[in-house]
């Protein structure tokens, strides 16, 4: 079979290993209304040391004694990532870094002219000394370089290239290129960082933000172009619509590129998590590899497929245990048997054909009335259709009922039921909707079975006004013989009535048996 992305991968030259630098800690905590504690950047830092990142760009010490605390208690930590500290092209900056004993000093500088313009306010050729100065002032304490030209997309090419050689020769070890704004599209970024890795002898990484939604895609063209590092965040959080997501870029590089990376990609969802716990930023379901719905399956067709074989609706080389995640199956309103049999039986349910079709439309109606069914809500309606007695030894079945309740209204219900082949009917008040219900039926039943409801307990399975209810009661007849009766439905009443329904006539089969 002939493979569009095996032939697409064959024209490239990729490298066979790229370094992740991650900034969640630095551009990341640049995301509006994102601030974190000493403790929490070193909880992140430890996390970020787990995955496996090579760099973890901790902060820009400058900016604040407590970010200064934190870097310093980053290094502190011992880790074995590189620690890396930000400065802008000035002295103090790059003290305040050395001040933290970083491994590495990332050190950058405008270079757009409109960036030059209203930033810097310098000539060209003094934004070119300040960076020199900078990078022979960082490698004279012995530590390594890494310059940043920022706003390198948007600045001309031949200064871009000119800055970045001359910082070169003044010893910085790696050159970055930020697409500072997000303009940039994949070929034209694949055509900047070309450009660059052809100028200068040393490494180059990039920077890419996500203004239009293409900082991944551009940091993989950089890759393919010959970048053999790439500065990423994990959720991809940073200034404004953030950085590129690491989560995506490795998993990219990894799966389908087949670029090697240190990431521990088993511990992808795990960080994801922590880092969405404490910046406050929540992650939506459909967020690639980490969020909820990343692999889970709700169509007929799709479970179907993928109960099969899961390559049917998966990419196959990315399965949920290589990310820590897990496959769902969910039910909603595209549900299917198969499916919807598939999760039961994880349960530990056996339903019959007939209880599961029974099942799978509860489901689909609930869909239809716009709700997603948890597997706390499948669990709950299974229990009740399997507690149900057969149809066909069914003596008592619900045709219908009535409550009015209000403010001043005293809750009054009647109740229609069948019984064998007699209509059935009962009307009574009570304390509340539910025990009117459940009074009006039995009055209902008053010359046939005086029954006493030994318990009843509800529980709402998920929150929200229409969470499922399930209800289990405790029936008594006059006789002495005991048994429960359970149902679940959106409508506490409904299931009330239900559920003494269902317990009832598991009395009556007790009896003919
Ligand atoms: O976006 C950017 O240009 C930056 C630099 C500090 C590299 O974050
Ligand atoms: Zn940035």
């Amino acid at each position: 079979m002939f493979s569009v992305l095996e032939a697409a991968k064959k024209e490239m030259d990729l490298p066979s290993e790229v370094k992740i630098f991650d900034t969640t800690l630095r551009d990341g905590e640049q995301t509006p209304g994102v601030s974190l504690t000493v403790g929490e950047k070193l909880s992140i830092a430890r996390q970020l040391d787990k995955l496996g990142v090579d760099i973890i760009e901790a902060g820009f010490p400058i900016s604040s004694k407590g970010e200064r605390e934190a870097v310093k208690k980053i290094v502190k930590e011992g880790l074995s990532s590189t620690i890396c500290g930000l400065s802008r092209v000035r002295k103090e900056d790059i003290d305040a870094c050395l001040d933290c004993d970083v491994d590495l000093v990332h050190t950058f500088v405008p270079t757009s002219d409109i960036q030059i313009k209203h930033t810097v306010k310098k000539t060209k050729e003094e934004v070119v000394e300040m960076a020199v100065d900078a990078v022979t002032y960082i490698k004279e304490h012995g530590v390594p370089c890494l310059f940043s030209a920022m706003d390198a997309s948007r600045t001309d090419i031949d200064y871009l290239i000119r800055i970045n050689q001359e910082v070169e020769k003044a010893g910085a070890d790696i050159i970055n290129i930020p697409d500072t704004v997000g303009v940039m599209i994949p070929p034209a970024m694949k055509i900047l960082t070309g450009k660059i890795v052809e100028k200068v002898k040393i490494p180059v990484d990039v920077h890419c933000h996500n203004d239009f939604g293409l900082a991944v895609p551009n940091t993989l063209a950089a890759v393919e172009a010959g970048a053999q590092e790439v500065q990423v965040a994990v959720n991809g959080l940073g200034e404004r619509a953030g950085n590129a997501n690491l989560e995506e870029v490795v998993m990219s590089l990894v799966s389908i590129y087949g670029v090697k990376t240190n990431i521990k990609t088993e511990y992808l969802v795990e960080t994801s998590r922590l880092v969405e716990r404490l910046t406050g930023i929540k992650i939506p379901p459909n967020y690639p590899i980490v969020g909820e719905n990343a692999f889970a399956h709700e169509s007929g067709i799709h479970t179907h497929g993928v109960l099969s074989d899961t390559r049917t609706f998966e990419p196959g080389f990315m399965t949920p245990e290589m990310v820590g995640h897990r496959r769902r199956i969910v039910s909603g309103k595209h549900a299917g048997v198969h499916g919807v049999s598939a999760m039961l039986k994880e349960m530990g349910f056996k339903p019959t054909k007939a209880q599961a079709a029974e099942i799978t439309q509860r489901v689909k109606d609930l869909g239809d009335k716009g709700k997603t069914v948890t597997e706390a809500d499948l669990h709950a309606i299974a229990t009740a259709v399997l507690g149900q007695v057969a149809k066909e030894e069914k003596t008592l079945d619900l045709e219908d009922y009535v409550v009015v309740t209000g403010n001043r209204i005293h809750p009054t219900a009647s109740v229609r039921l069948s019984f064998k082949d007699k209509t059935l009917s009962g009307a009574d008040t009570g304390v509340g909707p539910v025990d009117a219900a459940l009074n009006a039926l039995r009055q209902a039943l008053k010359d046939i079975e005086d029954v006493a409801l030994r318990e009843y307990r509800l529980e709402a399975i998920t929150g929200g006004s229409d969470a499922i209810a399930e209800v289990i009661v405790k029936l008594e007849d006059s006789k002495g013989n005991i048994a429960t009766g359970s149902a679940a439905r959106e409508d506490i009443v409904t299931a009330s009535v239900e559920a003494m329904v269902s317990g009832l006539n598991r009395i009556f089969l007790t009896r003919k048996e």
